[in-house]
């Protein structure tokens, strides 16, 4: 492929850098200022799913921070086995982590990588996300961005997790499927023009460095989390492990864990599963 950089020629005086493509090259994103994710960055132009590309580097021992990206996924992978479509324009990637904590603790990456992405959009391009529990990254109430948690464990111990980042960035909602076009939205439709995706996704490894560095003392990243929380005080339909049902959203507790109270004053603690909110008798 041509590296896309448009350079101008001007006799004697040489060439004239006019501007980079919006490609995620590793040596754009390698500058990052943050020290353990993105230590290593493997770029590829089209990959199945940058999840199954960084687990299998994780499992032939990928030092910590290294970072999956891809312009396109033929086979992007959402939450709970559901497809997550991945035209060019988006900004897809997978970091390889090594974390030391307990195995019910994971749900806390998962939360960590929404807020990483909430705090990038803000910081990238001005906008002012929220997040519904456990992972979709929203504006105006449609989603633009999630986070997928995969994690190799054996007993108490994790050998290692895969956060993967997926942003609906440079593409209009027409290129998604019909099914998903009513409740998702994409940065180009919410600015209406395209955004640096390389500034984007060099802010998103960086917040998700900041945060990690405190992932054993997490209260910062629940209070961030709660302080981004759409999901709180709202009536919810689960539709997890637990079966489906309808409660009042309480918060996250410090694992991470989203709590509802149901109709019959019953708590439950949902660990995993689909929250959409609801107007109460809707
Ligand atoms: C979700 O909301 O269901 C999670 C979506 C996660 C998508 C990202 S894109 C990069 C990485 N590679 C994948 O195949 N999935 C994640």
């Amino acid at each position: 492929m041509e590296s896309g950089y448009q350079i101008e020629s001007r006799p004697k005086l040489g060439y004239r850098l006019l501007g980079s493509p919006d490609l995620l090259f590793p040596h754009e994103l390698e500058s990052l200022k943050s020290s353990l994710v993105g230590r290593r960055i493997e770029h590829r132009e089209r990959a199945d799913s940058t999840q199954r590309v960084a687990k299998q580097l994780a499992l032939e021992g990928a030092e910590e921070g290294t970072v999956v990206v891809a312009e396109v996924q033929t086979a992007g992978k959402g939450r709970r086995g559901r497809r997550w479509f991945s035209p060019p324009g988006g900004i897809y990637l997978s970091i390889i982590l090594r974390p030391q904590l307990e195995p019910p603790r994971v749900p806390l990456l998962t939360l960590l990588g929404g807020v990483a992405v909430a705090k990038a959009l803000r910081r990238g391009c001005g906008l002012k996300p929220k997040l519904k529990w456990p992972n979709d990254v929203l504006l105006g109430g449609k989603k633009v961005g999630g986070v997928l948690t995969e994690v190799c464990a054996e007993a108490e111990v994790i050998n290692h997790c895969v956060l993967g980042v997926g942003v609906n960035a440079n593409f209009g909602v027409s290129q998604l499927p019909r099914s998903i076009r009513e409740t998702s939205t994409t940065l180009l439709e919410e600015l209406g023009r395209p955004v640096q995706r390389l500034r984007l996704a060099r802010e998103v490894l960086e917040q998700v460095d900041r945060l990690y560095k405190g992932i054993r003392k997490p209260n910062k990243i629940l209070e961030e989390w709660r302080s981004l929380d759409c999901t709180r005080g709202a009536w919810v339909r689960v539709d997890g492990a637990q079966g489906v049902f309808e409660g009042r959203a309480l918060g996250i507790n410090s694992n991470g864990a989203l709590i509802v109270r149901l109709p019959s004053g019953d708590v439950k603690k949902i660990l995993a599963g689909d929250v959409s909110i609801k107007l109460k008798g809707s």
